[in-house]
């Protein structure tokens, strides 16, 4: 096990009616707000009007910018920033899924640089970190980044094409409300497109080469499998509070950091999804559903003992030492069936997407660095292949 540090400083608020109490959050932090949300989901299923209520009778003034997209832009945070001057905001409030949080936090962030300065060439594309950020808080409606409790943001810039991550320590919200009761509203696709990110999430930290590390294993181990049981149950079962709560806690924990402690974790399929995402706009957790499996079919012979613990103690593959590649496929098959199963593509292809676009996205990848991902260090070329055998 690796050296490392550990510190999760979120305040999470977890259960039914915990949303009533964001005022008295809010007002913790700072007398003006900037209630930032998404498309409308919030108004649609009654969390809007109960966050305002809150807020007001905290004695909280709002500040408002919904709008944000999924794969949030960065002409987003430009616009909330320059809000936040001018309004002299001291708090922003997220309440939605992943996009609207990373935005939030953007904004936070971006509103506190200098003048001159421009939060995407200055900070994201040169993954300076920003040291100041106003406090964030969160209404988490869709379990599936992570984004409540970590440091880190994903934005697209709208202009040039590139999907960037930036992670600073003033980015973690300071509170995070999670009732799972407003995640009975999600489409399915948006409950197995989160599901496929909370796994990827875990796999991101299985796949490493560091030994010795089998406390956290096992944890990655129960989190995967719960993450398997219960994700096609609230599939058929969308107003199942337990299922509900199952997912949205496993989601906080599979990317808090808490998981990929003391060991080198990997990133590398991220990184190939997220070109995906900067050009052709597609939902996060699908495009790691396709992802996932080429990349497993790649790298395994790297380290084939690593796969084999994959496929037998995650997908219950019967475990025979003379049969090794038949095990690790075996484990890799079981898991492509799984996303196929909860209704996402396993394949580029079925996304319409074909191979015209594969160097450019494995040079953008690869921009400024030798190798991507640590399980296997990807060149260029091996991020080509991966993406042929996603197609
Ligand atoms: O915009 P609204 O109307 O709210 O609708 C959203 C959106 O259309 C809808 N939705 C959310 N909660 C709902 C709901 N619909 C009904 N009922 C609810 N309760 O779901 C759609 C998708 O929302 P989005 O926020 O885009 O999804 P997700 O949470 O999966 O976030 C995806 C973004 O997070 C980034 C991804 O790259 C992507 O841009 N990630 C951020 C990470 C981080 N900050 O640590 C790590 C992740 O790996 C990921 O990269
Ligand atoms: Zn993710």
């Amino acid at each position: 096990m690796n050296n490392f540090t550990f510190s999760s400083p979120t305040n999470v608020i977890f259960g039914k009616g915990t949303e009533q109490d964001v005022g008295k959050y809010v007002k913790a932090l700072g007398n003006k707000v900037l209630l930032h949300y998404g498309g409308g989901s919030i108004k649609r299923n009654g969390l809007y009007d109960v966050v305002v209520k809150s807020l007001q009778d905290a004695g909280v003034e709002i500040v408002e910018l919904g709008g944000v997209v999924p794969n949030p832009r960065y002409s987003k945070i430009k616009e909330g920033a320059l809000l936040c001057r001018k309004e002299n905001v001291d708090v922003v409030l997220a309440v939605g899924g992943g996009s609207v949080i990373d935005s939030a936090k953007g904004i936070a962030a971006a509103t506190l640089i200098e003048e001159e300065e421009d939060f995407w060439d200055d900070y994201i594309m040169k993954k300076r970190r920003p040291v100041k950020a106003l406090p964030i808080g969160v209404v988490l409606t869709l379990p599936a980044a992570g984004s409540e409790t970590n440091r880190g943001i994903v934005i697209t810039n709208d202009q040039t094409q590139f999907k960037r991550s930036l992670g600073s320590d003033h980015m973690i919200p300071k509170f995070a409300i999670i009732n799972p009761e407003y995640h009975y509203s999600l489409p399915n696709y948006q409950t197995a497109c989160g599901s496929a990110d909370i796994i990827a999430h875990l796999l991101e930290r299985y796949f490493t080469h560091t030994t010795n590390v089998d406390f956290s294993d096992r944890l990655l181990e129960a989190s995967l499998r719960t993450m398997i049981h219960v994700a096609p149950l609230a599939l058929k079962n969308p107003e199942d509070y337990n299922l509900r709560a199952e997912i949205a806690w496993c989601g906080t924990i599979a990317h808090n950091g808490i998981l990929g402690k003391g060991r080198v974790e990997d990133w590398g399929t991220h990184s190939l999804q997220h070109e995906l995402g900067a050009i052709y706009d597609i939902t996060h957790g699908e495009g790691l559903a396709i992802m996932f499996p080429a990349w497993m079919k790649y790298v395994w012979k790297e380290n084939p003992k690593r796969f084999v613990q994959f496929a037998t103690r995650v997908w219950n593959v019967d475990y025979a030492v003379e049969k090794e590649e038949e095990i690790i496929l075996e484990g890799i098959r079981r898991m492509e069936v799984f996303f196929k199963d909860l209704g996402l593509a396993t394949r580029l292809s079925e996304l319409n997407i074909d191979d015209s676009k594969f160097e450019e996205m494995a040079k953008k990848m690869l921009l400024g660095k030798e190798t991507e991902g640590n399980f296997k260090k990807m060149t260029v070329e091996d991020a080509v292949n991966i993406y042929k055998l996603a197609l």
